[in-house]
């Protein structure tokens, strides 16, 4: 693993651009692996500038994302879709045809899981799959359990996940329950895996991918088996990184 750890959020958005865009550049048709969260978004205004500026282009580029709420349609404030329209999308040369999102309102979750798999392997695979990390050590929607589930996969979300994602509903009661996440086998598959972190909420769960141990419990640990795994996080999030 190659760690980078950098002052803070604004630079670990930059030095993330600059690998994604590296990626962009020597392959202009690429699979993205993208994500949600308060942490991309400094990225994704970044890659925004960078394409304005005429130093990547998304033309041909393909993204596929790693999760979706249960319940939500793409028009939905909250949904992940919309976050990604938002967020990167509307302000790119992409052709929204080939950005994919697990749908949330599909009748039957274990097939769109299994079909997402399927669509994800026919394109090639991921060239580069971008990860957040949450609190717990959750890696997409795949929570610290005593198994993990390699497919793309309906998942309950753990209340610690529901109380952190709070913050971007009106209430908690509005946070949905469950999500269709991919699942760690598919994100292994990525050929490259960047993992981008800030502040002090996401010490412990550094701390843990650093011990080299590997455990379900906390599910960012299973990157210690991938080949090539770029972690950029600031000073806060690395505190207990030895
Ligand atoms: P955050 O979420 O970027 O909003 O901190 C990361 C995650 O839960 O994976």
């Amino acid at each position: 693993m190659k760690l980078v750890v950098v002052k803070g959020y604004e630079e670990m958005s930059k030095v993330a651009a600059e690998v994604m865009g590296k990626v962009i550049n020597e392959k202009p048709d690429a699979v993205l692996g993208l994500a949600t969260g308060g942490t991309p978004i400094g990225m994704y205004k970044e890659l925004i500038n960078m394409n304005k500026a005429g130093k990547v282009d998304f033309n041909k580029i393909t993204t596929v994302n790693l999760d979706e709420y249960i319940g939500l349609a793409g028009t939905h404030e909250q949904s992940y879709r919309y976050f990604m329209n938002k967020n990167l999308f509307d302000h790119i040369n992409i052709d929204k045809e080939k950005t994919y999102v697990p749908n949330g309102l599909a009748e039957n979750i274990e097939e769109e899981g299994k079909a997402y798999d399927k669509k994800i392997d026919e394109l090639g695979g991921t060239d580069i799959q971008l990860l957040g990390v949450g609190n717990n050590g959750h890696v997409a929607f795949n929570e610290p359990d005593k198994a993990l589930i390699a497919g793309t996969h309906l998942t309950g979300l753990t209340e610690s996940t529901i109380e952190a994602n709070s913050r971007f509903f009106d209430s908690m009661e509005e946070v949905p329950k469950t999500a269709i996440t991919m699942g760690l086998g598919q994100i292994m598959k990525s050929k490259k895996i960047l993992l981008i972190a800030s502040g002090e909420g996401k010490a412990e769960a550094m701390k843990e991918l650093f011990s080299r141990k590997i455990t379900t419990e906390c599910p960012v640990t299973m990157l210690n088996m991938h080949r090539d795994v770029t972690v950029i996080i600031d000073e806060a999030a690395a505190k207990f990184v030895k």
